[in-house]
């Protein structure tokens, strides 16, 4: 490729650091789809004639086939997805294969393919989470007022309906969608036509390459062009948060699997077996999914730290972008649908989250606002009065709502049969009406906006 200037070949070692073709393969697609846009453009503009355009499309589409059928040689003589796709060119065609190449360089060829290969990749999490979205919904219906112990660190706080709390996660999801989306309006500029570096001579029409693979314009500046991998780390900071997102609901899971919590059964198709312990049911999918989010965070840091450092414009050191993007996108594809997978298919034991909903004083609040509301106390003095029935329902072993009235009475004498109304754990979810409160009518209400979001 540059044989002109160099008298000698490059040494093995060389030319095993050089190759990006061993994981740049994954780009022929859209290598393909772009050097088509670029040949269309040539010949529109005069500067490549009409048969030899055809016939670098004909070969390009034949190019294409033999990838889809066979696979992508991997030659590292060939260096990279642009080189081997060239050269077969040259195989297929003859010389004229060498016009493709007129008015462009790799260096606007990778950014412009990579922009492609990461829009694609977005749109298939995008479809991923909108899936994973619908089905905590559905199960969120289902159990919009299974009452359940709502936690702060993780202490048994006051009771939440296990509705609301998936719910929360529908929440996040959605949030990390419009991450994604918001990095796909920004990616989708096209760098094709920036060359090297500089622009060129060339009398080219980026907005008809832009247009052709779908672009909303061309990039304003050839430097930045060929330089920013931003679009990339855009994808991979997004990627972190959906995958903190999936561990924390991964590692819900592992806790609520555990036998003292005993909230869930996962189900056998995301568990394993151990090979000493017959009873074991291990929760191996959702703590791959949560070691998964540390590896999306590495590849991400990575990336970080292969740009900090770099002058305008393109360096060698941008050709380590593509694994880690690569890496985070296959371990987010997998994290999402074994938490899918996991919401879809779990077992909730709603009759034991209730009974540690209702075994952990978690009404204590409900009673302190009684005696705020009903009894017009100052809130810091009915917090000192509930703590003295908390401890005293403790000494007695019994719930809340199971002390007897004359024992509230020796505490506060303005206690009266009243609260008792407020102290059952049903009473407590369903007064928590404010907007976005736990209770069912609230998760149901937001349940029916998330459908219409979701267009289902
Ligand atoms: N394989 C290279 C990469 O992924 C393509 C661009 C090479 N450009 C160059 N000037 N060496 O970055």
């Amino acid at each position: 490729m540059w044989g002109g200037r160099f008298a000698a070949g490059p040494a093995s070692v060389m030319r095993e650091i050089n190759a990006s073709i061993p994981f740049d393969k994954r780009l022929w697609k859209q290598d393909i789809a772009g050097s088509k846009a670029h040949v269309a453009m040539l010949a529109a503009r005069n500067i490549v004639e009409g048969e030899d355009a055809q016939a670098i499309t004909e070969g390009l589409n034949r190019i294409a086939a033999e990838y889809e059928a066979d696979g992508v040689p991997v030659d590292l003589d060939l260096e990279d997805i642009h080189m081997v796709t060239e050269s077969r060119l040259a195989e297929l065609i003859g010389p004229v294969a060498g016009r493709l190449h007129t008015a462009r360089s790799r260096n606007d060829q990778v950014a412009t393919d990579f922009r492609l290969w990461v829009r694609d990749a977005i749109d298939e999490v995008e479809a991923g989470l909108a899936a994973l979205q619908r089905a905590l919904v559905a199960r969120a219906d289902d159990h919009a007022d299974a009452v359940m112990p709502g936690f702060t660190h993780l202490q048994s706080a006051q009771p939440v309906t296990l509705g609301h709390h998936l719910m929360a996660y529908y929440e996040m999801v959605r949030r990390d969608r419009s991450r994604f989306a918001d990095a796909r309006a920004r990616l989708n500029e096209c760098p094709l036509g920036a060359a090297a570096l500089a622009g060129t001579g060339f009398p080219t029409d980026r907005h008809m390459t832009a247009a052709a693979l779908g672009f909303a314009k061309p990039t304003d500046n050839s430097l930045d062009s060929v330089s920013d991998r931003d679009f990339a780390l855009d994808y991979l900071m997004a990627a972190t948060q959906a995958s903190l997102h999936l561990s924390r609901l991964a590692e819900e899971f592992i806790i609520w699997a555990s036998q003292p919590f005993g909230f869930v059964k996962l189900p056998d198709a995301y568990s394993t077996g151990s090979s000493i312990m017959p009873q074991k049911r291990n929760p191996d999918a959702a703590e791959l999914v949560r070691g998964h989010a540390g590896r999306i965070m590495g590849c991400m840091t990575a990336l970080c730290v292969t740009m900090k450092g770099l002058p305008l414009a393109y360096s060698k050191d941008m050709q380590d972008d593509k694994p880690p993007v690569f890496e985070a996108h296959d371990l987010l594809g997998l994290s999402i649908a074994a938490m899918t997978g996991m919401v879809e298919t779990v077992t909730f034991r709603t009759d034991r989250m209730r009974a540690l909903a209702e075994s952990g004083f978690a009404t204590a609040t409900d009673l302190a606002d009684w005696l705020v509301r009903e009894a017009n106390i100052p809130f810091r003095e009915a917090h000192h009065i509930t703590g003295r029935a908390v401890a005293a329902a403790e000494a007695a072993g019994v719930p809340l709502d199971q002390l007897p009235l004359d024992t509230l009475k020796d505490i506060d004498a303005r206690i009266d049969d009243r609260v008792y109304s407020v102290l059952t754990v049903d009473a407590s979810v369903a007064s928590r009406k404010s907007h976005g409160g736990t209770a069912p009518d609230q998760v149901r209400a937001r349940i029916a906006q998330a459908r219409e979001e979701l267009g289902s």
